[in-house]
């Protein structure tokens, strides 16, 4: 008798049909050399295409400090891709060649490789400069002429990396010109790899709070796609930071005792030494909980409480940080008074040096509430830390600048040695530095030489300067390389940042109710005395990193 079954799928066929679309197109090959050429984002190869790369706000401090360094040493350190152009919008007057000056004194202050003539020369020669205000039609039709020249000297093939370096309040302008000029081309997920690409970069703040975070969010989806919008927040561009999923995700050891069973309690703290610095301005809009909690210290807490995502990729990675922040519980209303501690510098001692208050700092409100300083308990609503409580800490004219995340352990359920030793160790600990002094250390308990059983605590520690032998480079290379490639894994999507400002909201609602009223502390501590009671209350205390 003949067999009507049809074979079984070899492994090849299998592999040949899987995740390819009604045209035969394979949309999730993204492991071929070249990566998937169907899909926006999400390749391996790090030679972006021919690319013009148009800085809004480009006289202005980030620019100068940030991206023009990074982008020196891009240049230098990786291959950029060939007629690889930059052109600057802001303002002042400057020409070609002003501007190409401006741009190689701040190279030379602020990036980490040096500067030669014929190297500047040659990248200097694909730099260009538009003078206009943000709200002129005229700017964007001088741009628009200006990106033609270059695709055609170039070779730049009309692909564009929009850099929004300015104020949030000239966004709508800058995107709704953009739109109106025809110079942004919206464009969805599955594009054509050969048709020319354009996509935007946004610096934080994303919205003064939820209200108008969504509404940002609205205003720019009117002319690009959630595809096309990278939201940058530099510390997911740290090398260490990086390492807080590599540790957890690329080692058997860890990850089995990152829950709820192991874990006792998290401590992720982002301390500054110095004050405002003259940006008093700034800073009485903003305040520590917006400029650092919602943003930085919420992205350290979901790379180290998400779950593992199946691959090192765009969507994936962002669907757990997304899922985490969504089973975050915040404070919610009278919680606000014991969990959101907030408190603001006065003056103190920083170095031996006596020092003035936030205060009397310029363009601070003689009678400001501001925060310098927030102390805030989390719970993680979900299987893994129910009842783990994470405590964040951020605050400006504490003790020293740290950035680190310290997860506390449990005790161990018997102690054999209980009679021998003076006093019983204390908890394991992993910390994860951030900066400086980058690393990883693991606390332990070893047996002091010696006839006795006496225990003492003893660190491990590992240093990447020592390990790898080499400065990291700096967030910005990272992340401005990534956004060229289209590869969005360490940008925030629309709801990544929704959910985090859902997660403060409920402490911005108590604190404009009056409630956790502002502390003072004197400059060189580490906050208000409100800030260790909220943890003492729990039977623990802050690190003194
Ligand atoms: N600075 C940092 O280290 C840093 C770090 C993280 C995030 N960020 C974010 O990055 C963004 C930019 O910060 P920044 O410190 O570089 O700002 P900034 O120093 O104020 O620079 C903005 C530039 O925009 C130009 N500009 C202002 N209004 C304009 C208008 N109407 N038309 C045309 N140009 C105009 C100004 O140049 P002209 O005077 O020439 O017009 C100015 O130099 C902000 O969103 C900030 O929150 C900054």
């Amino acid at each position: 008798m003949t067999s009507t079954q049809a074979p079984a799928p070899t492994a090849a066929d299998i592999t040949a049909t899987r995740g390819q679309d009604s045209g035969g197109r394979n949309l999730f090959d993204d492991f071929a050399p070249l990566g998937n050429p169907l899909r926006d984002g999400l390749t391996d190869k790090r030679t972006p295409d021919p690319c013009v790369m148009v800085i809004f706000g480009v006289t202005g401090d980030l620019t100068a400090r940030k991206l023009m360094p990074a982008l020196w040493d891009l240049a230098v350190g990786h291959p950029l891709p060939e007629g690889f152009s930059i052109v600057g919008v802001s303002r002042r007057s400057w020409t070609d060649e002003e501007f190409r000056e401006e741009m190689r004194a701040a190279v030379v202050r602020g990036a980490r490789t040096p500067v030669t003539d014929e190297a500047w020369k040659q990248f200097s020669e694909g730099l260009f400069y538009v003078a206009g205000d943000f709200a002129a039609a005229q700017t964007y039709t001088d741009l628009a002429s200006r990106l033609e020249a270059i695709d055609t000297e170039r070779r730049t093939q009309g692909n564009r990396l929009f850099y929004l370096a300015t104020s949030p309040t000239y966004f709508p302008d800058i995107i709704e010109n953009l739109g109106t000029s025809g110079i942004a081309e919206r464009r969805e997920i599955y594009s054509d790899p050969r048709e020319r690409w354009n996509r935007v970069v946004v610096e934080k703040p994303f919205g003064h709070d939820v209200e108008s975070a969504r509404q940002l969010i609205q205003e720019m989806a009117t002319v690009f796609s959630e595809q096309q919008i990278y939201r940058i927040d530099h510390y997911l561009g740290k090398e260490t930071v990086q390492n807080v999923m590599a540790f957890r995700f690329a080692n058997i050891l860890f990850e089995p005792v990152f829950n709820r069973s192991y874990v006792e309690h998290i401590q992720i703290t982002a301390a500054e030494a110095i004050g405002v610095e003259g940006r008093g301005g700034y800073y009485e809009d903003s305040g520590a909980l917006r400029d650092m909690v919602q943003s930085h210290l919420l992205q350290l807490l979901t790379v180290v409480a998400m779950e593992p995502p199946a691959v090192f990729r765009g969507d994936e990675v962002r669907d757990e940080k997304v899922k985490v922040l969504r089973s975050v519980v915040p404070p919610i209303g009278p919680q606000v008074d014991s969990r959101a501690i907030r408190g603001q510098y006065g003056a103190g001692y920083m170095g031996g040096k006596p020092v003035e208050g936030y205060l009397t700092e310029r363009g601070v409100r003689p009678e400001s509430q501001t925060e310098t300083f927030v102390a805030l308990k989390l719970e993680i609503d979900n299987w893994r830390w129910a009842n783990v409580p994470f405590y964040l800490r951020t605050g400006k004219r504490l003790p020293r600048r740290v950035t680190e995340i310290a997860i506390t352990f449990k005790k161990v359920p018997h102690l054999m040695f209980r009679n021998a030793v003076d006093t019983a160790p204390d908890s394991n600990v992993i910390t994860m530095r951030i900066q400086p002094d980058e690393g990883i250390a693991i606390r332990f308990a070893a047996k002091v030489p010696g006839p006795t059983n006496k225990l003492r605590n003893v660190p491990m520690d590992f240093y990447y300067g020592s390990t790898f032998g080499e400065t990291s480079p700096d967030a910005y290379e990272r992340l401005i390389l990534d956004a060229m490639l289209g590869d969005p894994t360490l940008f925030q999507r629309r709801d990544e940042v929704e959910t985090a400002w859902g997660i403060v909201q409920p402490v911005l609602d108590g604190w404009a109710n009056g409630l956790s009223p502002t502390r003072q502390y004197d400059s060189g501590t580490w906050g208000p005395a409100e800030a260790d009671a909220m943890v003492r209350e729990d039977g623990f205390h802050w690190r003194r990193p």
